[in-house]
């Protein structure tokens, strides 16, 4: 892998959370769909744009914006190396022949300057240790007028999918709540933070609008259960209990998944950022 500035985060990606990802590839990238669609929306990719993807995970982002840009081409950047090598064989599968996958810390890759007229990310930009220097990388991978379009998590409160599961799994403890601002899933979730960080980084017109999607844990209850028992957060929070207290960990969680449960699917409140911007000159 080329540098990485980002080292505890590419110990985690490029291992456990990255084998889970892959692992339940199908899983991550449906809980994400609804929001997805939304940037499309928002967001239009032409059929000649050449798009970057940030921290693309198993792909199925790079894979649409390849698919759109017909003429054109995409290339999706990961940490993880077990994600890409899913994203990759999922692309030729499809017959893509337009897109290409790096491994890269997009913190500090030295992307080819002015080569992008798009770059976009589905929950793969809140990560970064140094968010300014990031986006100021992106910003001159992308030409002049580039568009910048970012999926990021508000805060978790916001957020049923997790404070639903959190509180499960809590069994009447009190939990640390997430710290705002710092690198991890709520990296993005402060409006004026976003603002002053992609400001810094060259971007203007910059614009945050709510995305409010349910998102969907599982086609019914025991494939929910099946994906959340296993996720990093579940592991965190039962780690540390005696096996009588994560049994009964697990089956408060088994009895939030069973109350959401609904004809299309496990479906959780989700509130998330579209972030918008352009590079400035
Ligand atoms: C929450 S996952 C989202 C994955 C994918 N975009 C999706 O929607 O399924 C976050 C991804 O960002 C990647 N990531 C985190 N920090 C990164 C960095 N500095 N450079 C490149 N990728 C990064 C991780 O490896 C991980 O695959």
């Amino acid at each position: 892998m080329s540098t990485i500035a980002n080292v505890e985060m590419a110990a985690a990606w490029d291992g456990s959370e990255g084998e889970h990802w892959t692992e339940h590839a199908d899983h991550y990238e449906r809980a994400a769909g609804f929001s997805w669609q939304r940037l499309l929306d928002a967001v239009p990719i032409g059929s000649r744009d050449v798009v970057l993807d940030v921290g693309c995970g198993t792909g199925r982002s790079t894979r649409d914006a390849a698919r759109i840009a017909a003429s054109g081409s995409a290339l999706g950047v990961d940490l993880s190396a077990r994600m890409l090598e899913h994203a990759r064989q999922a692309a030729e599968r499809e017959g893509l022949s337009n897109i290409r996958f790096q491994q890269a810390d997009a913190q500090v890759f030295p992307f080819p300057e002015n080569a992008f007229d798009i770059a976009l990310s589905s929950f793969g930009a809140m990560f970064f240790a140094d968010p300014t220097a990031a986006f100021t990388n992106i910003a001159g991978a992308l030409r002049r007028d580039g568009r910048l379009a970012l999926l990021a998590w508000r805060e978790l409160a916001r957020n049923e999918w997790l404070t639903a599961v959190r509180t499960a799994l809590a069994i009447g403890r009190q939990l640390p709540e997430p710290p705002p601002g710092v690198p991890g899933p709520f990296g993005l979730a402060d409006a004026e933070h976003v603002r002053r960080v992609l400001g810094a980084a060259g971007f203007v017109d910059i614009r945050l609008d709510a995305v409010e999607e349910p998102t969907v844990l599982g086609v019914d209850a025991d494939d929910a259960f099946a994906f959340v028992s296993t996720v990093g957060v579940t592991k965190g929070l039962t780690q540390d209990l005696d096996p009588d207290s994560e049994a009964r960990a697990l089956e408060a969680l088994r009895r939030t998944l069973i109350e959401h449960e609904t004809d299309a699917g496990v479906l959780f409140a989700a509130s998330a950022w579209l972030i918008t911007g352009r590079a400035g000159a």
